[in-house]
């Protein structure tokens, strides 16, 4: 057993107090160093927030309204657009099997016209319009839309000392493409060429034309059935001259359409189309279409000039203030044999052009 005097203990107890005092003053400095720390880091989270929260709003920013995704696939206005009889019946047509609420599929040859009506008969129906045009590389996500921006959000836990917890949540934004908004919203679809677009792509479209159900593949749960709106109306265009590079439809999506097949117009209506579109005089429209006309009855389906051909030799006629025969024929030439496949075919074509212009 040791022997502590006195002295030794006051000793000892003096060096416990000042050991005690000490560590108090260690533990107050502690701690005013660790407010400061916490300071420092509330400082540096809260500059962090403002980071953060102007990220936000730069976001907000650069979020994609549904104003702009609208605007993005609304159909260009239909210009000098020509109703004569004729055209006017295939309208109505049409506009009888929109009101029954089936989609309308309008098929015909190169440069006939489709799109315009499309455009034009859906614009009739006084609901917004918004349009797609079907090609190899169209993606059901090109027609229902998907998370197309992520937003970063960064959460830093300031509350518990020495635990610095920080979270990144990644938000994924949806965006609703062509299909997805007309759906929703009851607009009208154009989709311009559909059968471009491989088959497997428009499947989607099978539930929207049978069940009034747009299913979205890449969401879960209630979101991932949207009910048709009953404003909602479809009008597809596809060429009738198969080629290398289109696909066939499924029968299942043709058996949910009206099929309305068009050929190219009658001689009036071309000659007011080709009047309207170059201002040309009636006297020329009407022998740029005569001939035309008459080359297209000589060519196979795949080759026929349509009502385009007819258009640009117009420009081209207007462009020229004042020509020879020598250009008209050039003109003829130049426009008509486009689609030739070698050179044979271009002397044949060429003798061909030649000759009608000669009896034209
Ligand atoms: N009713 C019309 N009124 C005015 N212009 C028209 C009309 N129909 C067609 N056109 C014009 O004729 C040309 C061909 O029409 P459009 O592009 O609609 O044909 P298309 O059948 O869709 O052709 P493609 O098969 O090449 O897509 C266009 O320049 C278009 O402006
Ligand atoms: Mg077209």
């Amino acid at each position: 057993m040791s022997y502590v005097s006195t002295h030794q203990r006051k000793v000892r107890g003096e060096r416990i107090h000042n050991d005690a005092k000490e560590r108090m003053q260690d533990q107050i400095q502690d701690s005013s160093k660790i407010t400061r720390g916490e300071d420092e880091e509330t400082k540096i989270t809260r500059e962090e927030d403002e980071e953060t929260k102007i990220t936000r709003e730069e976001d907000e920013e650069t979020k994609i309204t549904r104003e702009e995704v609208e605007a993005k696939y609304l159909i260009p206005s239909v210009e000098n657009f020509v109703e004569t009889k004729q055209v006017k019946e295939v309208e109505d047509r049409i506009d009888l099997y929109l009101n029954l609420n089936y989609p309308v599929h309008i098929i015909g040859p190169t440069g006939c016209g489709k799109t315009t009506l499309a455009m034009h008969v859906a614009q009739g129906l006084g609901r917004p319009v918004v349009w797609i045009n079907g090609d190899e590389s169209v993606t059901t996500t090109d027609l229902v839309g998907g998370y197309s921006q992520i937003e970063q959000e960064s959460i830093r836990d300031r509350y518990i000392h020495n635990v610095f917890k920080s979270k990144d949540i990644l938000k994924a934004d949806w965006i609703d493409n062509p299909l997805t908004l007309a759906c929703k919203y009851g607009y009208t679809l154009v989709y311009n060429e559909f059968s471009r677009t491989q088959p497997v792509a428009n499947n989607i479209l099978l539930s929207v034309f049978e069940e009034g159900i747009l299913e979205l593949p890449t969401k879960f749960g209630e979101e991932r059935y949207i009910d048709v709106h009953p404003d909602f109306r479809a009008i597809l265009t596809s060429n009738s001259i198969e080629y290398a590079g289109i696909h066939k439809p499924q029968d299942a999506l043709l058996d949910r359409m009206i099929g309305i097949y068009m050929d190219f117009y009658d001689f009036e209506t071309e000659v007011e189309i080709v009047e309207a579109h170059t201002g040309i005089s009636t006297t020329e429209a009407r022998r740029i279409v005569q001939v035309v006309r008459k080359v297209r009855e000589e060519l196979d389906l795949a080759e026929k000039p349509g009502t385009r051909a007819c258009i640009m030799i117009g420009h081209g006629l207007r462009l020229l203030d004042g020509y020879s025969e020598k250009d008209f024929e050039q003109l003829f030439m130049d426009i008509m044999t486009s689609k030739t496949k070698g050179p044979s075919d271009l002397s044949e074509k060429v003798a061909l052009i030649r000759k009608i212009l000669s009896e034209t």
